[in-house]
């Protein structure tokens, strides 16, 4: 057994009780299937229809469970796929299914790189898992082959400077503990970590946590014997060679450089591509420790959804009447994005628009409830468009919520 395969079997990542599922479902991103509608398939896609889905290192399974829960609950005829090398994650992953009574997943235990022998998928997820391989690329390569026409890739990748601190720590943890067993290795981590002097950079970095959650999140973070962090550069040559084209880093808005500049610096940006501003968004926010985003093939290239007169929008869990009211009066949203509080500005007359929001309308059928030609709507539509879909608060789904 090889040293990530034997980390796997020790400590499921992440730590997870089927007992929880009572309680309640472990939403997020990527794999959302309104968010995956919106990014992948144009916001059109019809749900009634099959569905084939891959997670690829499903883990202890947190988005399979959401992915295959979100389309039980939709009656959608999906087939999911669970693959993993771990047999001790997949009990867990199986144990929540059961829990659920989830009957549309199937579960197979093996290595990722064998993905395109398990058929042509509409969707693929690998969240937290490419950049553990021996050879990365070649595990990109091979989901990618694994792609249906149409379909799309959602994953997440570790990213190096929100995660300053962790590598040196991980460089030192391997001198002292490598070769030794897992649990033997996590209880001289803890050590180590009590007696870091105040000069060390990894207890300075309040965005890395994990350690303080599980023995699991621990072992992950710090004693990982392969994991290789990638900037937006580098995520992008790398999908480039795999034959995928990126569609959109997620959020969106964490990854425009306007952000965290001022207004009359802005213009410095007119020249530079949507790679190289993502990559300056990376550096200066610095918060960046992974980078979440969708992909499609290289061929099917194409950008995230924009709005159309037949697009419906979703609010998710947000209640549109009451915050129209909140946007009519305060002009803003208020939101945590990535621990960090964001105050996203969105015009006051576009309120009303939004109290219509609620995924039963047409963004044209608003327009005419609010005496609205669509260029006067669309204007007024514009900025709340960019604003609620950057921060993952606005998608645009036919048939998911
Ligand atoms: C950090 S966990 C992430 C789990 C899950 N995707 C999530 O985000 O919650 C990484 C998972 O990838 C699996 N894994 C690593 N390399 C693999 C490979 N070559 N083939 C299949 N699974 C692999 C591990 O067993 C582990 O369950």
């Amino acid at each position: 057994m090889d040293k990530v395969q034997q980390q796997y079997e020790a400590y499921p990542y992440p730590a997870r009780d089927p007992v929880d599922e009572a309680k309640r479902l472990v939403v997020g991103s990527p794999s959302n299937p309104v968010e995956v509608d919106h990014m992948i398939f144009g916001g059109k896609r019809n749900w009634k229809k099959p569905f084939r889905a891959l997670f690829a290192g499903g883990g202890t399974g947190d988005a399979l469970i959401m992915m295959a829960q979100k389309l039980s609950s939709a009656k959608c005829p999906a087939e999911i796929t669970y693959l993993d090398m771990s047999t001790a994650s997949r009990k867990v992953a199986e144990a929540r299914a059961k829990a659920r009574g989830l009957t549309n997943i199937t579960f197979i235990t093996g290595d990722l790189m064998t993905a395109p022998d398990h058929g042509e998928f509409d969707y693929i997820d690998s969240t937290g898992v490419l950049h553990h391989l021996p050879d990365p690329q070649a595990g990109f390569n091979a989901l990618a082959k694994a792609i249906a026409p149409g379909g799309g890739f959602g994953c997440m990748v570790y990213a190096p400077y929100g995660r300053t601190g962790v590598y040196p720590l991980q460089e030192a943890l391997n001198t002292l503990t490598a070769g030794e067993a897992p649990e033997v290795q996590v209880a001289a981590a803890k050590d180590v970590l009590k007696g870091l002097p105040s000069s060390n950079w990894f207890p300075k970095n309040e965005f890395v946590g994990d350690h303080k959650v599980s023995d699991a999140g621990l072992y992950d973070l710090l004693l990982h014997s392969s994991d290789r962090p990638y900037t937006v550069e580098e995520i992008a040559e790398t999908l480039d060679v795999a034959g995928l084209s990126l569609v959109s880093f997620h959020e969106p808005g964490r990854y425009d450089p306007r952000r965290y500049l001022p207004v009359p610096l802005w213009p410095r940006l007119e020249s530079l591509d949507a790679i190289t501003r993502a990559g300056l968004a990376e550096r200066l926010a610095g918060d960046m420790k992974t980078h979440c985003f969708y992909a499609v093939r290289k061929d099917q290239a194409r950008s995230q959804t924009k709005f159309t007169q037949t697009a419906r929008p979703r609010l998710g869990d947000l209640p549109a009447a009451a915050l129209g009211r909140q946007i009519e009066k305060r002009g803003e949203v208020k939101i945590e994005s990535n621990g960090q509080k964001v105050t996203i500005e969105v015009p006051k007359r576009a309120g009303a628009l939004i109290a219509l929001a609620d995924g039963g309308l047409q963004l044209g059928q608003i327009a005419q409830m609010r005496g609205l030609d669509w260029i006067a709507f669309s204007s007024l539509w514009a900025p709340v468009d960019e604003a609620l879909t950057g921060f993952n608060l606005l998608h645009y789904s036919e048939g998911m919520s």
